[in-house]
């Protein structure tokens, strides 16, 4: 009989448990018995290896987090940590794995890959940092919250008149901070991608004042810097008293919002799909709102940054 694992790594993100729902569900619908493996690669080193009814994926779809929970793993970088997680599949009887994670999950899943263990990869980080998918599961979720934080700093400000710098996450990439800077219609926008001087936002800041704006907003993706350095440069070249929010880990956390858990749902049941046809080495993510299938190599290479570029022109062009 084929057994089927899933497991959860590196930072979590809303919509995992739409995933390893789907993952859970269809493969039970085809007579294949699933294991849920807790704490990541973490647990699959420890044996944290459970199997899974219809029952413990009930009432998930609708929260945030992972019920698997997540971890960051040193040791299973390491030839010794890989081969305990693959001598504990095996006493499962398990050979096929569906990892839900990042870019560092899917290095450990190419491993595993490597070794002989089916292994599909499902993007999940609230960065968008993967190449290959156009949404990685969480993004969406993730922008939508730090949506709602920045309409209501908004608020605040504009009862003060005060300028605002918004730490964002994003790790190295800068799509959590464009993409919400369009939507809520920051002044300015700071990403790794596409470098604007710090002098440009004050020349921004201070035509925008003249003309009549009374507060503004600073989105800052935190691969540039902090908003604090942010901060203290307006502070030296200016009469202006700004304030900073690090959003931090609220933006990780929440209810999924529904494009987060079709998403889930879909790539996870396409998991099962692959497995079942013996497929292994790939990562799924959503391209023109398809589901693409890329082997791990092609999603380590450093996604095109056009989009972003395109988004934090517009969003200069629409902040005068
Ligand atoms: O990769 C997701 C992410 O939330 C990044 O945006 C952020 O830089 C990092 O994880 C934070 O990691 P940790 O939860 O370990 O502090």
């Amino acid at each position: 009989m084929k057994k089927i694992a899933v497991l959860t790594s590196g930072g979590d993100s809303p919509g995992m448990n739409a995933a390893i729902r789907a993952v859970t569900k269809k493969s039970m619908y085809h007579g294949i018995e699933v294991y849920g493996v807790y704490r990541g690669y973490e647990g699959l080193m420890d044996g944290d290896i459970k199997k899974l009814e219809l029952k413990d994926v009930g009432s998930i779809i609708h929260r945030g987090g992972t019920f698997l929970r997540s971890a960051r793993s040193e040791k299973f970088k390491t030839e010794e940590g890989q081969a305990q997680a693959i001598e504990n599949m095996t006493k499962h009887g398990i050979d096929r794995l569906v990892v839900i994670g990042g870019d560092g999950s899917y290095r450990g899943a190419q491993a595993l890959h490597k070794k002989g263990i089916k292994t599909i990869g499902i993007s999940g980080t609230i960065d968008n940092d993967i190449n290959g998918t156009d949404y990685t599961l969480g993004f969406s979720t993730a922008m939508n919250t730090v949506m709602e934080a920045v309409d209501r700093i908004r608020d605040t400000a504009t009862s003060h008149e005060r300028t605002f710098i918004i730490e964002v996450m994003g790790r190295h990439a800068g799509d959590i901070a464009a993409w919400s800077g369009l939507a809520t219609g920051a002044e300015s926008i700071f990403i790794p991608e596409k470098t604007i001087p710090k002098s440009e936002m004050m020349y921004r800041l201070k035509t925008g004042f003249e003309r009549g704006k009374t507060h503004s907003i600073i989105i800052v993706a935190e691969g540039v810097g902090s908003a604090e350095e942010f901060a203290t440069y307006i502070k030296e070249n200016s009469d202006y008293d700004p304030r900073v929010t690090v959003l931090g880990h609220i933006q990780r956390g929440g209810r999924p919002v529904a494009f987060d858990r079709i998403l889930g749902s879909r790539l996870g049941g396409k998991a099962v799909d692959l497995l079942m046809d013996e497929v292994s080495g790939m990562a799924l993510g959503l391209e023109k709102n398809e589901i693409s299938v890329h082997d791990f190599d092609y999603v380590f290479q450093k996604k095109k940054a056009d989009e972003l570029e395109e988004i934090s022109v517009l969003s200069s062009e629409l902040s005068i």
